[in-house]
């Protein structure tokens, strides 16, 4: 089978990620036929153009998932809990979204830069990390390749469009009112977020975390294969459309020099080193938004710390943070054969 005619369900295409799968999938010339957007029986039938064809939208049932090679799986947990045993017992690979299946002992969770060899001992499912793990275990797979990571300490700073299309709603709506001086009306986030900061991602759990906070710590330990890795996280809602930043301290065995630093971070795929501080030159998310790379600037040696290297990074939440690391992981499970039945239809 070549990769192009693997046959595609795109669950959640009208959503935030679904939308940026399918531009990714445009980007590759991926035939229209091949593709099938699902979405909720809200929104059968609605068209969404696609280069010179319109996909319509059906809805996600099981049943439609026959013949399917590869479902991308972008709506909340209990769709990918209900619908990718489906998927799976149909013959097809499920790349989910979401987190209904990361910490699954037998469901690699895969950044294929970092552990893409991961993928080999899928049963059926393969999760894609939280969009604020990817980033952060790609820059810290770059440092710990010279000396072993000993502790890490993580704040971050998270677009809106990490919860969705109705939040980014909320934020345009928020910014109109307050512009033309109306009352701002609040659903999405406990508080208003344009012009705001909230110090929460997700709810609270009763160690003072907050589950986004929880994710971020296991799942970079599961994907850099350190279990006992020390890792402590705040996030944070920022008014921005999308890109989520992340300011990062991080502890080695060894001292690692800023310039060596920089070369392992330019020199690790996906990975783009944007450092020229005097130049007020450094990772935005204005200007990762749209690009594929994860940018990493401001690096620089922790004065608090020996072994200790500071940065700053940008990362387009959307792209690498969800749908292009779904299409990359396909490309993995491609190259490595690991596609349910590709022995069987090569
Ligand atoms: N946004 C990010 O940066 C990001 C990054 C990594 C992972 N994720 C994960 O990706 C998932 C989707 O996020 P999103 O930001 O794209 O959310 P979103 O903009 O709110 O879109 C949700 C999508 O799910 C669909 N959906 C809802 N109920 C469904 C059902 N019963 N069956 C089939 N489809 C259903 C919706 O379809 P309707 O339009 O018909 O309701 C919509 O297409 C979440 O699990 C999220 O955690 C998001």
């Amino acid at each position: 089978m070549t990769e192009q005619n693997i046959r595609i369900a795109i669950v959640g295409a009208t959503g935030a990620v679904g939308t940026v799968a399918l531009q990714l999938l445009k980007d590759r010339d991926w035939p229209a036929e091949n593709i099938v957007a699902m979405a909720s029986y809200r929104s059968v039938g609605k068209e969404i153009p696609y280069g010179d064809s319109v996909l319509t939208v059906v809805e996600a049932t099981p049943d439609a998932f026959d013949g399917i090679n590869v479902a991308f799986i972008s709506a909340d947990s209990s769709v990918s809990k209900a619908l990718a045993p489906e998927v799976v017992s149909r013959g097809g690979l499920v790349i989910d979204d979401g987190s209904a299946y990361r910490m699954e002992p037998n469901v690699p969770l895969v950044v294929p830069e970092v552990n893409g060899a991961d993928v080999e001992w899928h049963e059926g499912i393969i999760s894609i990390p939280n969009c604020t793990t990817t980033p952060l275990a790609m820059a810290l797979a770059a440092l710990q390749a010279e000396s072993p990571l000993t502790r890490v300490t993580v704040a971050t700073y998270q677009a809106v469009t990490g919860t969705g299309a109705s939040a980014l709603q909320e934020l345009k709506d928020q910014s109109a009112a307050i512009a033309n001086g109306n009352e701002v009306s609040v659903e999405v986030y406990p508080h208003q977020i344009a012009m705001n900061v909230l110090p929460q991602v997700d709810d609270f759990q009763p160690d003072g975390y907050t589950n986004e906070e929880h994710k971020m710590i296991n799942e970079t330990r599961k994907i850099l294969h350190l279990p006992d890795l020390p890792i402590s996280v705040t996030c944070v809602r920022v008014p921005v459309p999308v890109g989520h930043s992340e300011a990062v301290h991080a502890e080695f065995a060894n001292p690692i020099s800023a310039e060596r630093a920089r070369e392992l971070l330019g020199n690790f795929p996906g990975v783009r080193v944007v450092d020229v501080p005097n130049a007020s030159v450094y990772p935005m998310p204005h200007t990762s938004a749209g690009l594929d790379e994860v940018q990493v600037g401001r690096i620089r040696e922790d004065l608090s710390h020996e072994s200790g290297i500071s940065f700053w990074l940008s990362c387009d939440n959307l792209r690498k943070g969800a749908a292009l690391n779904a299409l990359q992981i396909m490309d993995e499970v491609v190259t490595r054969n690991r596609l349910p039945g590709a022995a069987a239809t090569a």
